[in-house]
């Protein structure tokens, strides 16, 4: 976190119940302290904000950072097939390096589209992504992906001490949640086990839950029930949990989310490049669950621009029920926002509000899609993409400012990267 204070002026901030104002943000130290006029800047440091939209920082509530080494692999597959015979296999090869070095050229992409916290499982070697989320200044909420079927128990000992190492460290921006990776790899007695573990350390879980039919189907041809009955059997949802996909789900399944107060990540890109389905976002809004927005990897999406995601979750929302207003403008916005940040775990981010954290973004409004401004938020879910991203902060610490990046070499990160592609493909 930075000791000095920052001082936003003249941004035309986006304030929490929606409104906008050309005013000033005073930052100090890793907490936003005033939203207003600043008359005595004293010896802070001074962003113009003038003709900048300030926004919070976008949460990106689902992916696999490092599967940027895997962009544009294998694509249009079934997902099984696609898992099974393409991308573990690959997997099986990554060194602790290549994770690394796919999560660095993750952050590049993550901080210039203009996302500061990301929901992260994969592994093995997560302890590289929590190193990269250390140095570029992001916020990581990290899980080991546990695959179950095989050497299940060496795995959730690998995120007890991910945990242990990592939970709370680079300043608190780092939480560590535990990663079963889906019912069809992690048999219910291997998840029994999973919520133990987190119970004992009182973590959270990440998991992949109803991507697709198959997968429901087979839930029910194994066990008699539903995907979210047999995981509720196993404790597993007692610990707090993020789900990714919940693309097929049915109402008793609702209710099961709704009485655990489980959080949604909502995938509308991968879930529509995998044909797997829509997922039923108005109804998942009457019930009150928080669903934040993620890209899911790079290699089922094949980006992690969080602006995009919010885009298509709306449009995709407002075709499937042929309601215009099944996902206005704003709370289109508020799911990589505020309800992304609730989504992760995290109370104190995603809102431009005195006491919150410093996760701020500034978009540059001079652009054409910019003009004419009757409405910035507009602009912004509708019109902007990730090319206006102009300045990013996370926890008062400035990680870019107007496009240069200021805690990540990106040419040495492509050169790193590009070694890992061939080391695993020889591309
Ligand atoms: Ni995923």
């Amino acid at each position: 976190m930075s000791d000095k204070n920052l001082i936003i002026e003249n941004a035309q901030v986006l304030k929490a119940d929606g409104t906008v104002e050309e005013t000033d943000i005073l930052i100090t130290g890793d907490k936003i302290s005033k939203i207003g006029k600043v008359e005595k800047s004293g010896n802070a440091t001074k962003i113009d904000g003038r003709g900048k939209f300030a926004v919070p920082g976008f949460v990106n509530a689902h992916t696999h950072a490092s599967m940027t080494l895997l962009r544009s692999y294998s694509d249009d597959k079934p997902l099984m097939d696609w898992l099974q015979k393409d991308i573990w296999p690959i997997e099986e090869k990554m060194t602790a390096q290549d994770l690394y070095n796919g999560a660095a050229l993750a952050a590049v992409e993550m901080i210039k589209s203009g996302t500061t916290a990301f929901a992260d499982m994969y592994g093995p070697y997560m302890e590289e992504v929590a190193k990269v989320v250390e140095i570029s200044g992001l916020r990581g909420i990290l899980s080991r992906g546990l695959i179950g079927l095989f050497d299940g128990d060496k795995k959730l000992e690998t995120n007890v001490e991910l945990y242990k190492n990592w939970h709370g460290k680079a300043d608190g921006r780092i939480t560590v949640m535990f990663g079963p990776h889906a019912i069809y790899t992690c048999p219910p007695d291997y998840l029994k086990k999973v919520a133990a573990a987190a119970g004992r350390l009182g973590a959270e879980i990440h998991i992949h839950m109803n991507e697709t039919r198959t997968e429901i189907n087979d839930c029910i041809k194994n066990y008699g029930k539903r995907p979210f009955e047999v995981v509720e059997e196993t404790g597993l949802f007692d610990c707090g949990t993020l789900a990714a996909h919940c693309v097929w789900i049915d109402d008793k399944e609702i209710e099961i989310i709704r009485k655990k107060n489980i959080r949604v990540a909502h995938n509308p890109g991968s879930n529509m490049k995998l044909a797997s389905g829509i997922a039923p976002l108005k109804k998942l809004f009457e019930n009150n669950v928080v669903v934040g927005v993620g890209t899911d990897g790079a290699s089922s999406n094949n980006n992690l621009d969080v602006l995009e995601e919010i885009r298509l979750g709306s449009f995709l929302e407002k075709v499937s029920t042929l309601d215009l207003l099944a996902v206005p403008t704003f709370e289109a916005l508020k799911m990589g926002t505020e309800y992304g940040a609730k989504a992760v775990g995290l109370h104190d981010t995603g809102k431009i509000e005195e006491g919150y954290k410093a996760d701020i973004v500034l978009w540059d409004m001079s652009g054409v899609e910019w003009q004419p401004c009757y409405n910035p938020i507009s602009l912004l879910v509708y019109s902007a993409n990730s090319s206006s991203v102009d300045t990013v902060i996370v926890d008062g610490k400035i990680l870019m400012e107007k496009r240069e990046l200021k805690t990540l070499d990106e040419e040495k990160i492509i050169a790193e990267f590009k070694k890992s592609v061939n080391s695993l493909t020889g591309l």
